[in-house]
């Protein structure tokens, strides 16, 4: 199957591409001449919505439902840091752009309380029919950012399963057998193909 990830993000995309591999899926990033589209997102307190109003317009963007063995899926995440009552959540991709990782550091300066989480909703479109799935990762937001890899807020984010490193600090595939995505496309690929009892 052809799975079209329909988002800006190529860091989302590599990370799908590397789950989905081993199942013989190929993941492709939407372009529209040469550019990842950009999405109105809805003012809303939860990415649930806010993944499936991207995926009502990823299927206007492509006009209508692809050939058969073609997928389409579109998701949202968020990080919601537990002291600040859930801050930036929705909002993380405005903040991340306004405040930074940096801004966020200084936020939580002398906060004994480091537990956060990251939330993923995945929209998977096949044969006119849309599942949701959903994934969390446990963690705390680091003192310093920490490692290259990964995107967004992964320097500061240590996953609770994690031997202290922050998931930038982790390949691609480490991150995703511990991260919210990489829940989210599992249940997906359950969903896929169940094991056979
Ligand atoms: P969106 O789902 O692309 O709207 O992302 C919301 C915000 O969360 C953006 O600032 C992303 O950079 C950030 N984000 C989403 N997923 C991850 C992740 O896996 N690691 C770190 N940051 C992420």
């Amino acid at each position: 199957m052809k799975i079209v990830f329909v988002t800006s993000n190529k860091g989302k995309v590599l990370e799908a591409s590397e789950i989905f591999a081993p199942l013989g899926h190929t993941v492709e990033q939407f372009l529209d001449n040469g550019e990842a589209p950009e999405f109105s997102e809805p003012q809303s307190d939860g990415i649930e919505e806010v993944t499936i109003s991207k995926m009502e317009q990823a299927l206007m963007m492509l006009e209508g439902d692809p050939d058969e063995e073609t997928a389409i899926i579109v998701e949202d995440a968020g990080l919601f840091i537990d002291s600040l009552g859930g801050f930036p959540g929705p909002y993380s991709s405005y903040v991340e752009g306004k405040l930074g990782l940096d801004g966020i550091l200084k936020i939580m300066e002398g906060d004994g309380n480091r537990s956060a989480e990251f939330r993923a909703v995945v929209a998977f479109h096949h044969l006119g029919h849309t599942n949701i799935f959903r994934g969390v990762c446990r963690g705390t937001i680091a003192h310093e950012k920490r490692g290259r890899g990964g995107f967004g807020y992964d320097p500061i984010f240590v996953p609770s399963s994690s031997d202290g490193r922050t998931s930038a600090e982790m390949s691609t595939v480490e991150k995703s057998s511990i991260s919210h995505r990489g829940e989210a496309l599992n249940k997906l690929i359950q969903f896929l193909a169940p094991p056979s009892m």
